[in-house]
């Protein structure tokens, strides 16, 4: 396989308040980030508004990363407290099917990732979308659910598992998504032994639930697998976006061809070392993530999951 890796990441980038400052967010700058410091080719499909336009145009040329933009008033707007977003202050738009599709068979990516922050990518479109990339032969597709499940309540964020969702997970190759966001219920026990059951019957995709500081699950062909974080290696100074640089970063080395467990080792291995650095640094060298992944999967737990 050739070295060169084109991929193509769909969603808003959203302005999030942190600690009363505000500043570029959202999945496709976490994760495009991630995907040009491990020198593959990066273009993203996203709105952009009329205030932020040279902030954002500056901000990924930079990393070398080029913007497919259509034009929005009003960026998605979140409240960010503890690495989590709590508020909704602005939706954002919502992308046009018809110019994804387009996108994704003029561009043919190697790898996909549906992005989203709020609904601005529906299921079902996102269904079109996959059986598209599918047909042209894109490698590696990754979903982050984030953005499938948030809903508002009284402005707050809440999570609702829509019951599409499982059609869309057994159509992509990575599914990640914090534990608390598997919301169809809310025993985490009971999750982690659905996502073990969903996994037995869908047989190509392998699905991560982070769990902040504690690592994640991989549940791949009904096997749970626990993967620990770098806590002795990090220090926190900033865990916005982890799940991001995570679920890129994986993906990223799926296409190279890695197994499911290897891949997610290495999106921890990234995951952590973005936490333990400041925003302006660099986040990780594929050097890096290579030896740290090595001590993680010397760290891998076979998770028993027992029948109640
Ligand atoms: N505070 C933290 N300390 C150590 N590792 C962390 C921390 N936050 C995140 N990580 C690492 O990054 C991974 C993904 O982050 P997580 O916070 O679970 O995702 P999300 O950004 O979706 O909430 C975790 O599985 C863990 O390995
Ligand atoms: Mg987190």
């Amino acid at each position: 396989m050739s070295d060169y890796l084109k991929s193509l990441l769909i969603g808003n980038i959203s302005l999030d308040l942190i600690n009363s400052g505000i500043r570029l967010g959202g999945s496709v700058i976490y994760g495009g980030i991630t995907l040009a410091s491990l020198k593959a080719d990066v273009v993203i499909a996203t709105h952009l508004d009329e205030i932020h336009g040279v902030l954002i145009e500056d901000l990924l040329k930079t990393f070398d990363i080029r913007a497919l933009f259509k034009n929005c008033k009003t960026l998605p707007k979140f409240i960010i407290c503890g690495g989590k977003a709590l508020e909704v202050e602005a939706e954002g738009c919502v992308h046009d099917l018809r110019t994804l599709v387009n996108i994704v068979s003029d561009l043919k990516p190697n790898l996909l990732l549906l992005v989203p922050v709020f609904r601005e990518i529906s299921v079902s479109d996102s269904l079109e979308l996959i059986s598209t990339a599918r047909r042209i032969g894109v490698r590696v597709i990754g979903i982050d659910i984030q953005g499938y499940v948030r809903s508002i309540k009284d402005r707050g964020l809440e999570c609702s598992w829509p019951k599409d969702l499982w059609s869309l997970l057994e159509k992509v190759t990575i599914v990640h998504g914090n534990l608390r966001e598997f919301c169809f219920n809310k025993d985490f026990s009971k999750v982690v032994k659905e996502l073990a059951e969903v996994t037995r019957s869908i047989r190509d995709t392998a699905i991560v639930a982070s769990m902040d500081d504690e690592g994640a699950y991989l549940f791949i062909q009904g096997e749970v697998i626990k993967v620990p974080p770098l806590l002795a290696e990090v220090q926190v100074i900033d865990d916005v976006g982890a799940g991001d640089v995570l679920l890129a970063a994986a993906s990223y080395y799926m296409t190279k061809g890695l197994t499911s467990v290897e891949a997610v080792a290495r999106g921890i291995a990234a995951a952590s070392l973005k936490v333990a650095r400041g925003l302006l640094q660099q986040w990780f060298t594929i050097d890096e993530i290579d030896n740290y992944s090595n001590i993680i999967l010397n760290m891998l737990k076979h998770v028993q999951i027992k029948d109640s």
